[in-house]
């Protein structure tokens, strides 16, 4: 059997405590494991409804583990509000914060530590798919973001592949150009780490996700799940995606 189709929803800095609350209470039963990824101050009180099939994560994290970092979060600290996993890399935080794969890598080895799983953005912007770069640029983000991890820890590692052209657009890549590019991602990963972590690693995709894309890119083979923003936010529009591959007759 093949594994269940993820999805993520990313809120980015959206909702207070009792937003979330509200949001995660008009939920449908979950019938496959779904994840949120909340700001910090959403992780304590969803994680404690426990509601069953939902896991919640963070969207960044610092890598050190305590000390005079003034206004930073440990792995340890998220952890201990309840996450299950963090997000690291996002375009939002590679553009806005000028994170660098060095930097991300950091967070990623120490998440790992902590056994949170680690979901790693790569993507590349509309000027590298013109110049057709994209599949060089996404090799230099994993190689880099992912440098010493070593094979047996990919388990707890999920890709999401975003094309930054596609985040919050609404113009999402086409399902076969989506395929073509996970085809790739998938290669570079048996090239390094070996074809059973290919195999085994989930990537998913990200970009203006919704209801009328999402069953064509489930239907793709290298397409493992979605990361979903702004289609997250909104409980009908999420709801429409989870029932539509996630839910008890898909
Ligand atoms: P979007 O965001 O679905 O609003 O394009 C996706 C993301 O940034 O993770």
């Amino acid at each position: 059997m093949s594994n269940p189709f993820i999805v993520i929803g990313n809120w980015k800095m959206n909702k207070t405590i009792q937003e979330a609350l509200d949001f995660v209470e008009a939920l449908p039963p979950l019938f496959t494991s779904n994840y949120l990824a909340v700001p910090y101050t959403c992780i304590y009180p969803l994680s404690e409804l426990d509601i069953p099939m939902l896991q919640i994560g963070a969207q960044n994290v610092y890598p050190e583990p305590e000390g005079a970092y003034t206004g930073e979060i440990s792995t340890a600290m998220i952890k201990d509000a309840g996450a299950d996993f963090v997000i690291l890399g996002h375009s939002e935080r590679r553009s806005l914060f000028s994170e660098s794969n060095a930097f991300i890598n950091k967070k990623v080895k120490a998440a790992l530590l902590q056994d949170l799983n680690a979901i790693v953005c790569i993507g590349e912007s509309a000027m590298d798919r013109d110049q057709k770069k994209t599949t060089e640029v996404l090799k230099t983000q994993l190689l880099e973001s992912l440098n010493e991890i070593e094979p047996s820890a990919l388990s707890c590692v999920t890709i999401a592949y975003e094309p930054i052209w596609a985040i919050g657009t609404g113009q999402p890549a086409t399902p076969q150009a989506a395929q073509e590019v996970h085809f790739q991602i998938r290669k570079i990963i048996e090239e390094k780490w070996g074809p059973k972590e290919a195999k085994e690693i989930s990537i998913l995709y990200g970009g203006s996700v919704s209801h009328e894309t999402v069953t064509e890119l489930k239907d793709q083979p290298d397409v493992d799940g979605v990361l979903v923003g702004g289609a997250a936010l909104n409980i009908e529009k999420y709801t429409q995606i989870i029932d539509l591959v996630g839910g008890p007759n898909t």
